[in-house]
């Protein structure tokens, strides 16, 4: 049957131009035709939206988590929107597209009302994220402002050595640096207001420096080293800045330390140079001492400080748990520290275990007068480093006394309990 140049006289020409196999038992009738000519039209017109909304399903897919289930929702919402004539699609599937838009709905509206989310255990002030994303802890590792942030860090250094530090004794701090391998980041906590100068070493420029004028360190350790914030290193070095280290090496060390189960630990001190306590004194013939004698009187017990569970406040080295203790024991106000090493013992145990001295590795104690020399003249005449002396006596019996308070509260709070 010819059609071609003909106008369609009937519906058959119709039906055969629109090649439609079984159409003409079908087309009877008028109103058969046209239910076929508005098939055909949606057949196309839903053939274009699935075309359009296939990448836009695949974009909401990657955004979002109810993949699928949301995938179909919208789809099915844009070919309702956009065909409103396709009445057997939305009698059949609306109710069950509605219901399932109420639910995403409502789990979208608990995502932004942030006041329903609370995780107790997420850290302290962060219970209204979602854990996933709470980076609770830190590091000092140095990073590039370009690349891959994956790929910025050749080594993660394990350790951590901190000195406080003035410039006067750069020479005796560039030796000592000299002595930690690169598995150490190296803080500098400068007193004097003195930093880029120390640019004249190679190394500083892969040190971090924090600079504040005539402050310990003490103080830069409470408001610089929270544990958090260094918890990326196995041990934390807190040292003062007048120490000799030509029979040191701090790898090997670390090892000792390692190797002895020491929780918190110093090198041993050179003897005969005006030590005050046995304890840290250097024995020429053991790796590392827990104990020791003291003069007649001094220790109360001898698993007690002096005698055992101590170590000196001038070249401590603490484990990431005792340091996260430690941290706590620190006064803000007591600036100088003195008194603490009393106080060590209490935060591990048995402290006559897991502190002690190592002899193999051994510094020497300068003695150089150094923050000393930052304190100010008094009115009676007296020189500065007298008036830092005294108040690092003063700050021993307040930190005592404080102690000492704290014990008996907590005392009776027990007592009052059971
Ligand atoms: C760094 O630490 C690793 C693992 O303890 C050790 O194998 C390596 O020798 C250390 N690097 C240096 C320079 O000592
Ligand atoms: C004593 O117990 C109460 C109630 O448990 C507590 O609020 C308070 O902080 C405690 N005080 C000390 C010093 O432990």
């Amino acid at each position: 049957m010819a059609t071609i140049g003909h106008k369609p006289t009937n519906f058959d020409q119709l039906c055969s131009r629109l090649s439609l196999v079984g159409c003409r038992k079908m087309s009877r009738k008028p109103s058969d035709a046209l239910l076929l000519i508005a098939t055909t039209f949606i057949g196309v017109v839903l053939g274009f939206l699935i075309g359009v909304s296939v990448p836009l399903l695949s974009v909401s897919k990657v955004q979002n988590s109810q993949t699928l289930d949301q995938c179909l929702f919208d789809f099915l919402h844009l070919v309702h929107q956009k065909l409103g004539i396709v009445n057997y699609l939305s009698t059949s599937l609306l109710p069950v597209v509605n219901q399932h838009s109420r639910d995403v709905s409502r789990q979208n509206h608990a995502l932004n009302d942030i006041s329903k989310i609370w995780v107790p255990s997420n850290p302290r002030g962060a219970e209204r994220l979602p854990p996933g994303i709470v980076a609770s802890e830190s590091d000092l590792y140095l990073r590039r402002l370009w690349g891959v942030p994956s790929e910025d860090l050749t080594t993660k250094p394990r350790y951590l050595a901190t000195f406080t530090v003035g410039y006067d004794q750069r020479q005796n701090i560039d030796a000592a640096v000299k002595k930690f391998s690169d598995n150490f980041t190296i803080l500098l906590f400068h007193y004097d207001g003195k930093t880029s100068e120390w640019d004249q070493f190679e190394w500083s420029k892969r040190a971090i420096h924090v600079s504040a004028r005539k402050q310990t360190k003490w103080w830069f350790a409470k408001r610089f080293l929270h544990p958090d914030i260094v918890a990326a290193y196995d041990y934390i070095f807190i040292w003062d800045e007048d120490l000799g280290v030509e029979h040191f090496n701090a790898e090997k060390y670390v090892e000792l330390v390692k190797k002895h189960g020491l929780e918190i630990s110093q090198p041993g001190l050179e003897p005969n140079n005006g030590l005050t306590w046995q304890m840290t004194k250097r024995r020429g013939d053991t790796e590392v001492h827990k104990e020791t004698e003291e003069k007649p009187g001094w220790c109360k017990d001898p698993r007690s400080p002096p005698c055992a569970g101590f170590v000196e406040i001038m070249a401590p080295v603490f484990s990431r748990d005792a340091w996260r203790c430690v941290w706590h024991l620190i006064q803000n106000d007591l600036v100088h520290g003195w008194g603490l090493d009393f106080a060590l013992q209490r935060c591990v145990q048995p402290a006559h275990e897991k502190i002690g001295v190592v002899d193999a590795q051994w510094i020497v104690h300068k003695r150089v007068p150094s923050l000393g020399n930052q304190g100010e003249p008094s009115s009676s005449g007296d020189a500065p480093w007298q008036g830092v002396r005294l108040r690092c006596k003063r700050e021993w019996k307040m930190f005592q006394n404080r102690l000492e308070t704290a014990e008996k509260a907590l005392l009776e709070n027990m007592s009052r309990s059971t």
